[in-house]
Formats: structure tokens, sequence, C-alpha cells
């Protein structure tokens, strides 16, 4: 049968942080492919990989390449490919180079990979998933947006420096698009099963949901260069790793809805059942009505940003 293969279309800080995990969790064999001009940046990542495999003792073949022909039969695609706002771009004007990079990464992943499971990572994330989704004809199973499991992830790891207590023990949710008008979901985390506000004053709580939804810009402006990497670059192993052993896990990620949460044609974070099928299920709970109106802003955002690309 042969060892899974997973793609990584874009090897910059994500993809090189992805290719390590994917290798030491032994899921596959890892293609990175990037743009020729940066191809020897991708091959020297994948070399340094495989000479780390004598400490850590995976065995899995990790490549660069920026011939798309390499990627052909990849059970997985993982799309982190795009450029970064630059200062003096506007976000129109990253929708519309990151637009132009997905179309011709959605017919290539067509061509080449047309059974995989589509994990979109590049931002504007609402808007690219739908963009790669439009192009590639792929059925909705097979496309789902990554923000979900790093903003849940995040709200973990607040919650659980807040209140001292193991993150592995924490359980959250939350919903909606990838940006500040995401909707963590406070009344739903428990550390171990208990409710948090059985832990958490409700001036903290507060404290670490606004943290939650600002947490991508903390680390820009920490970084000075770049956005994060490591974390997301996890969580978006989580997902490939629930879709290639059928572990069915529940993740929140951006997936088409077509009438859940009273949702139509958008992609946006819901909890996904993630499995051999891909998106198996999403799950539908009720919200408050306070919840309610937090999710229709965040839909108002990504309806925004779907209908200025123009798809
Ligand atoms: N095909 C393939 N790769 C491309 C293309 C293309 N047409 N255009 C750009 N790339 C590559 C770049 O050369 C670069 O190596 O995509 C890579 C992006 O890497 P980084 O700039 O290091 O960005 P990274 O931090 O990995 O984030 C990737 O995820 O979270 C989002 O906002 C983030 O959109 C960004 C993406």
């Amino acid at each position: 049968m042969g060892r899974k293969k997973i793609a990584l279309i874009g090897g910059g800080q994500i993809g090189g942080i992805l290719a390590l995990i994917g290798a030491q969790k032994e899921l596959g064999d890892l293609v990175i492919l990037d743009i020729p001009e940066v191809e020897g940046m991708v091959k020297g990542k994948a070399l340094d990989i495989m000479e780390l495999r004598p400490h850590d003792g995976y065995d899995a073949n990790i490549t660069g390449t920026s011939n798309y022909a390499d990627i052909e039969g990849s059970d997985v695609v993982v799309i982190t490919a795009g450029v970064p706002r630059k200062p003096g771009m506007t976000r129109d004007d990253l929708l519309s180079v990151n637009l132009k990079i997905i179309t011709n990464v959605a017919n290539n992943v067509k061509k080449y990979a047309p059974n995989a499971f589509v994990i979109v990572v590049s931002n504007p994330l609402d808007a690219i998933v739908y963009a790669f989704y439009k192009v590639s004809g792929f059925p909705k199973n097979r496309v789902i947006g990554m923000a979900g499991a790093l903003d849940s992830a995040r709200f973990r790891a607040f919650i659980a420096m807040e209140t001292g207590l193991s993150a592995q023990d924490v359980t959250c949710m939350v919903l909606g698009g990838h940006g500040p008008t995401m909707v963590p979901l406070p009344r739903l985390a428990t550390v171990g099963g208990v409710p948090i506000d059985k832990l958490l004053s409700k001036e903290e709580i507060d404290a670490v949901v606004k943290r939650t939804r600002e947490a991508g810009t903390e680390i820009v402006k920490l970084l000075g260069n770049g956005s994060a990497y490591f974390s997301p670059a996890a969580s978006i192993m989580e997902m490939v790793e629930s879709y290639l052993k059928d572990k069915k896990r529940v993740i929140p990620s951006a997936a088409l809805c077509e009438g859940e949460y009273g949702i139509d044609g958008y992609f946006i974070g819901v909890p996904c059942v993630i499995g051999s099928d891909g998106i198996e299920r999403i799950l539908e709970i009720d919200l408050t009505d306070d919840e309610k109106e937090l999710l229709n802003n965040t839909l108002t955002a990504v309806k925004s940003t779907v209908e200025e690309s123009k798809l």
C-alpha cells in the first residue's frame, strides 16, 4: 500500500514546521512545494528534516519541489501559499494577490491530487477557502479551512495560563470567522469537565476571551516580522491526523454551511467531525441570543470579504 502522501503547498514558516511535525508523527511522506524562486529553500528544509531522522527515528520521506507533478496522488493537501500583508498594502491588495495564487494552486491540485482532502490556511482565510472550493469544484466534505483549531488552542492555552491548570484538560469551542469577530464560547469551556465560571471571575473570563480574539495580532506585534507558525502548524496537523487515522475528532473549522446555524453558502467556523470522509458532520448546538448576535456579526464580516473577491 505504501505510505500516505501529504503535499504542503507553500513552504514558508508554517510549511516548514508542518513538514517537521508531519514527519515526527509519521503521518506519511511529505512534499513541500513552493515557487521556483525559492525551490532551493524548500529543498533545503526537506533535506534538513531528512537529516534529523537518525535522531528522531521516523521513517518518512520529505522532499522539496516547485513542480506540481511531484504532488501527484496526494492524500492530503495543505495550502499555506500566499503573500503576507506588507506595509502600505491594503486588505484589498492582499486579497487580490492571494486570490490569484489560490486560483493557480486550485487548478493544479485539481489536476494532480483530485482525491485529496484539502486544508486551506492562507489568509484572508474565509475568502480564500471559498475561492478554493469554487475554482476546484471539489465536494464540500473535502475542503476545509483551518482557523478554529488554532483559535480554540489559543483559548485553551489562555484558560490554562489563567487557572494554572493543565492545558490538556481544557476543552472549548470557538465559532465564526477567523479574525477579531470570532466567537469564543466561554459558556461551554471546561477544565476537566468543570465549567470555567467555577474557576475564574467574570472579569478574568472576559479578559481571556478578548486575548483570544486578538491573539494573532499579539504575536504579529511581538515577532515584528511575520505571523505565528508553531501553534498554527500543530493545529493543522491535528486535522490531518484526524482525517488520515479516521479519528472523528471534533475540531472547529471553516466548513461550507448549507443551513447549519442558519448560515447558507459560506465557509464559517463550526464544530466539524473530521474522519476518513473528510468533514463527516457539522455538530449543531443551541446558542443563546447573545451568542447568536455575535455569530451574526462574524457572518457579516465573512460575507463582505467573500463579496469583495467577486467569485
Ligand atoms: N505557489 C506556492 N507557494 C507560494 C506561491 C504560489 N503561487 N506564492 C507564494 N508562495 C509561498 C511563498 O514563497 C512562501 O514560502 O508561500 C509561502 C508562505 O510562507 P510565509 O510567507 O512564511 O507565511 P506563513 O507564516 O507560512 O503563513 C502562510 O498562513 O496564517 C496564514 O496569514 C498566513 O496567509 C499566511 C499563510
